[in-house]
């Protein structure tokens, strides 16, 4: 971090993590943190990161070996997203984002759907996203329209998507439509689309708050023939898929909003340790003692919270774990380490004062950057609901 007079003041690492993680740490400080201001100052999606990540194998972390992945385990994971989301939370969705649109495949797609897509997005040859979000249907998944009609050996996908992550950028997208208009939760189904599919565009790129190097977009979808090979598991199994994908990836939320919590301490420590105020640094000062002491203690709960739920959502199998424990777990880490994220950030700026609110430093992105992980990936309102159903509904 460079500060007011163009020194470079030293940012603490605080904590050690495993081997790959602090590889990628490594890489996160040497590469990433020098793009982060313009990666957001620009709103351009950082190719040159995407690159960095294929040569890294980052791309397909949850890929079982023998479909060509890493086979990472959700620790491990969690940990990548975290690193790099503690430089650069845009470019944490690089890796977020693909691990999202291929968790259908890897959960509904046959031995065969599996061969053909999942080596190709391992090696980061195909970047996918999640296409279940629309302009009526947000928190209220299941309130989708898109529809997909049999014809044949083919169905016809008629609608729109928005808010998608990846969108123009991805070749490869899991829309879900519904097969049974009439059939409510139990008639959505789940497409492998590619991109160049006639009758499919990407639409409006969104304006963003923050993640701005992250793309966006709206999907069209007019008259898009996709073949029945591509349907995932079977008609109306659908949603069933998207929540189950959902319980994988949000801990993967919960580590980018720590990583970029931890990020936002770690200027703010600095910071206080150099800044001076009526003769002394801030540091110094009890007021600002007591903001950090709080900060610290909230990015360490989250992080035990994280680390715990991904250890027993990756190990649920063989721990015997009950599916509405992971759907828990998983659902609190995401809310837990959000909005550590939201007041963590927010204090940052805090800490920095008026040099927090310019751009000069990074704490207004961050500030800006975690605002998005109390929203996506079902809001934090949606995330009390669903710890709640798992502790009192039947
Ligand atoms: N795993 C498996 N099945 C599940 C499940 C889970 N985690 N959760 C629910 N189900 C099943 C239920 O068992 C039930 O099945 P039966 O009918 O057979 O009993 C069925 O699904 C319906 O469950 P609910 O009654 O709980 O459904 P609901 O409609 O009341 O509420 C919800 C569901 C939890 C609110 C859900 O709609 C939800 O998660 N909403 C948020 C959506 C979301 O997260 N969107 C994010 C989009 S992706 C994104 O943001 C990333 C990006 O690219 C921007």
């Amino acid at each position: 971090m460079i500060n007011r007079e163009g020194e470079t003041i030293a940012v603490p690492i605080n904590r050690g993590t495993g081997t790959s993680a602090a590889n990628v740490r490594k890489i996160a400080e040497e590469r990433i943190v020098p793009r982060a201001g313009e990666i957001d100052k620009t709103g351009e999606y950082p190719w040159d990161l995407l690159e960095l990540f294929k040569q890294q194998d980052l791309l397909g972390l949850s890929v079982p070996e023998e479909y060509g992945g890493s086979g990472a385990d959700m620790l491990t994971y969690c940990l990548v997203v975290e690193e790099v989301a503690r430089a650069c939370a845009s470019t944490s969705l690089i890796i977020a984002a693909q691990e999202l649109g291929l968790m259908p495949i890897l959960l509904g797609g046959s031995e065969e759907q599996k061969r053909k897509y999942l080596p190709k997005i391992a090696k980061g040859e195909y970047i996918c996203a999640f296409g279940l979000t629309e302009p009526n249907a947000g928190s209220d998944a299941g309130g989708i329209r898109t529809r997909a009609r049999r014809e044949g050996d083919e169905y016809v996908l008629n609608g729109n998507k928005c808010f998608i992550t990846n969108g123009g950028i991805a070749d490869v997208y899991v829309i879900f439509a519904k097969t049974g208009p009439d059939a409510g939760l139990k008639g959505i189904s789940a497409f492998i689309v590619e991109k160049d599919i006639p009758g499919f565009s990407v639409g409006k790129q969104e304006d963003k708050m923050g993640i701005k190097g992250s793309a966006t977009a709206e999907l069209i979808l007019e008259d898009v023939r996709v073949p029945a090979a591509n349907l995932l598991k079977r008609e109306g199994a659908g949603f069933g898929i998207a929540m189950q994908t959902l319980d994988m990836t949000r801990p993967g939320i919960g580590a980018q909003a720590l990583g970029i919590a931890q990020g936002a301490l770690d200027c703010a420590v600095a910071y206080a340790r150099e800044r001076k105020q009526f003769g002394q640094t801030i540091g110094s000062f009890q007021a600002i003692q007591f903001m950090l002491a709080d900060m610290s203690t909230r990015v360490e709960a989250a992080r035990q919270l994280l680390y715990k739920s991904a250890s027993l959502i990756g190990n649920s199998k063989e721990l015997g774990v009950a599916p509405s424990e992971v759907t828990r777990f998983s659902a609190m880490a995401k809310l837990f380490a959000s909005d550590t994220a939201m007041q963590v950030t927010t204090d940052a700026v805090q800490i920095l004062g008026g040099y927090g609110y310019m751009k000069e430093y990074p704490v207004e992105r961050m500030m800006r950057d975690a605002k998005i992980t109390q929203i996506y990936e079902g809001t934090n309102q949606i995330q009390r609901l669903v710890i709640e159903k798992c502790l009192v509904g039947d």
